[in-house]
């Protein structure tokens, strides 16, 4: 199994950035691909915030972040990502937009490479079903924010190989990640379990039992939850969390997973979370919009 020395990732949103971040950190040549040049301009910006946190609080030596920041790029062609040995892909969650894009890539990315998905909940099978290597095609689902968080859920496609299997768990060992083993049903483990709770959260909110501060310190102090879910929901973005509730409710058949109306209206409404500065909660602060022009 060839050691994996440069990596692309494609999405430069929450996870993308962060993803790319854990690859700088632990010695890969990382290019990070976004086709919104605002995305690339704010990734550059939170990955620097990032590393500079970790160096202040001792947690990363000066070295290995100024190293870290010298071994990534930023870009909106796809053809630079021509040599990567691994392609994490954290776009929308949408199987369609996904799909495309993973036939880009199994068209322009070297015969060796992996193609991973970062997806929540989407088919990986499915995924894989649109390039010509099924076999190195895999799910790597990184939790929020990917240099905390201590998980990755690995997936395998109906086709993956062993070969790609590994690769990506020792990729995701040398992040110092625990890795679990999910087969490819929607959701996985943690978003078939997670969402559920959050969706009724909102079902909670929506048929006025409870405030939403009050759902949230119910589970936060009743349960030893970290987040009340509503919080967790603005973290991980209310698009996100509606589109997999889509993916479970489809893809298991079942009604108990049909997304909250509130949730839907509130996406409708451009209430995103914090991404967008307003969701369940108000934050009082949209991020700035930063000029097409701005340099990456
Ligand atoms: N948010 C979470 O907590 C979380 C956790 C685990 C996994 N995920 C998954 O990670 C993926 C990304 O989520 P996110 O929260 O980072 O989303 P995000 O909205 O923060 O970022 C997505 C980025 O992808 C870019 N993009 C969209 N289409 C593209 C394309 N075709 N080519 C290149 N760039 C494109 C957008 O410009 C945006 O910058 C999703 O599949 C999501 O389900 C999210």
């Amino acid at each position: 199994m060839a050691v994996l020395k440069a990596m692309g990732v494609v999405g430069g949103g929450q996870m993308g950035s962060g993803i790319a971040q854990l690859g700088a950190m632990h010695g890969l040549d990382v290019w990070l691909l976004d086709t919104d040049p605002n995305a690339l301009f704010r990734a550059t910006n939170s990955i620097s915030t990032s590393i500079n946190r970790l160096i202040s609080k001792g947690h990363l030596s000066k070295a290995v972040g100024t190293d870290a920041l010298r071994h990534l790029w930023y870009t909106s062609n796809l053809e630079e990502l021509r040599s990567a040995d691994i392609i994490i892909e954290a776009i929308v969650e949408s199987e369609d937009v996904k799909k495309k894009l993973f036939l880009e890539l199994d068209y322009i990315a070297k015969d060796s490479a992996i193609l991973a998905s970062n997806t929540s909940s989407i088919s990986i099978t499915r995924l894989a079903s649109a390039t010509s290597r099924p076999y190195q095609v895999i799910g790597m689902h990184f939790m929020n924010p990917p240099p905390i968080m201590k998980l990755v859920e690995i997936i395998r496609g109906a086709d993956t190989s062993d070969e790609t299997f590994s690769s990506a768990k020792t990729l995701a060992e040398r992040f110092g990640k625990t890795v679990i083993c999910s087969r490819d049903f929607s959701g996985f483990i943690v978003n078939r379990i997670l969402m559920p709770m959050i969706n009724e959260a909102f079902y909670t909110l929506y048929t006025g039992v409870a405030t939403k501060e009050d759902i949230d310190t119910g589970m936060k102090l009743g349960t030893n939850h970290p987040m009340g879910p509503l919080e967790l929901a603005d973290f991980i973005g209310l698009d996100i969390c509606l589109s997999i509730m889509k993916v479970l409710h489809v893809g298991l058949g079942d009604n108990k997973y049909a997304p909250c109306p509130l949730l839907g209206q509130y996406v409708d409404a451009g209430r995103l979370g914090r991404k967008r500065g307003i969701g369940v909660y108000d934050y009082g602060k949209v991020p700035e919009q930063v000029k097409p022009s701005a340099r990456l």
